[in-house]
């Protein structure tokens, strides 16, 4: 039975919780496409050229519930062998997904009140460097350098995340100003990668200052064993 401390509850939960706003749409999405039923804004891009979009939404719903569970250390301790099969799985899913989320960006007709220049770029950069990020932890984990595997997933997680938080801050404008459109829509959807940017980096930095303790310690042993 899996047993996790308080923290990794929170951590599970708040990132859980990110996750399952784009894949609710997702997954009903998914739905419309495959009967006659209609719960969403019509996306005649998807219904006319569905394949990417329905690759897009399965590997993103994958990648961002099951990497949830790869950042939590009970489980990378106590079930290494979940860790590592689940991370092939998501180096797949990411990869599907930056990939999907590429092609779509520049080969979907998205009107200009829906994508315009900014968030055309910004999704290129995005879906690149995600990409990138995936591949470079995958090969650290595969050299052994295992700080830096975290550290390449904790920022391709983040930017996979993206989808959520632009959910997030799309509902206050959406209440107080109405349904964000052309440019206001563009730096939205920027803002909330950037904001997932700012908090990954930071996590990055409170396990650097977890590790100090552990490096002065070994290079204070090191330095002992040679005098
Ligand atoms: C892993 C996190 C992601 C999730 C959960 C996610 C979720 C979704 C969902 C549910 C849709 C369908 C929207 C609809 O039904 O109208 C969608 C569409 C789309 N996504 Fe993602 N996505 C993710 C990552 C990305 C990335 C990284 C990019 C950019 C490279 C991207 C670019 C797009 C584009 C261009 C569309 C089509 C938009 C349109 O037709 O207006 N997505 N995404």
């Amino acid at each position: 039975m899996l047993k996790l401390v308080q923290s990794e509850r929170l951590i599970l939960i708040g990132l859980l919780v990110l996750s399952a706003i784009p894949c609710i749409g997702g997954i009903f999405r998914l739905i419309e496409l495959s009967t006659a039923l209609e719960f969403l804004p019509e996306n005649s891009r998807i219904v006319s050229v569905p394949v990417p979009a329905v690759f897009h939404i399965i590997s993103a719903v994958i990648y961002s519930i099951l990497g949830a569970f790869q950042f939590l250390p009970s489980i990378r301790r106590n079930y290494p062998k979940w860790h590592r099969s689940a991370g092939r799985v998501l180096v797949g899913a990411g990869i599907v997904s930056a990939g999907t989320g590429l092609w779509m960006t520049h080969n979907y007709p998205i009107p200009d009140n829906l994508q315009g220049m900014l968030l055309y770029a910004v999704r290129i950069f995005v879906g690149l460097s995600m990409s990138a990020y995936i591949l470079l932890g995958l090969s650290s984990v595969l050299k052994k350098r295992i700080a830096q595997h975290q550290v390449w997933m904790i920022r391709a997680y983040a930017l996979g995340l993206g989808a959520g938080t632009q959910v997030l801050i799309a509902i206050p404008w959406l209440l107080t100003v109405g349904e964000p459109s052309g440019i206001a829509r563009d730096i939205l959807m920027t803002a909330a990668w950037i904001i997932n940017v700012v908090v990954g980096e930071w996590v990055i930095s409170i396990k650097k200052n977890d590790y100090q303790p552990c490096l002065s310690r070994v290079q204070l042993e090191t330095q002992s064993f040679q005098s």
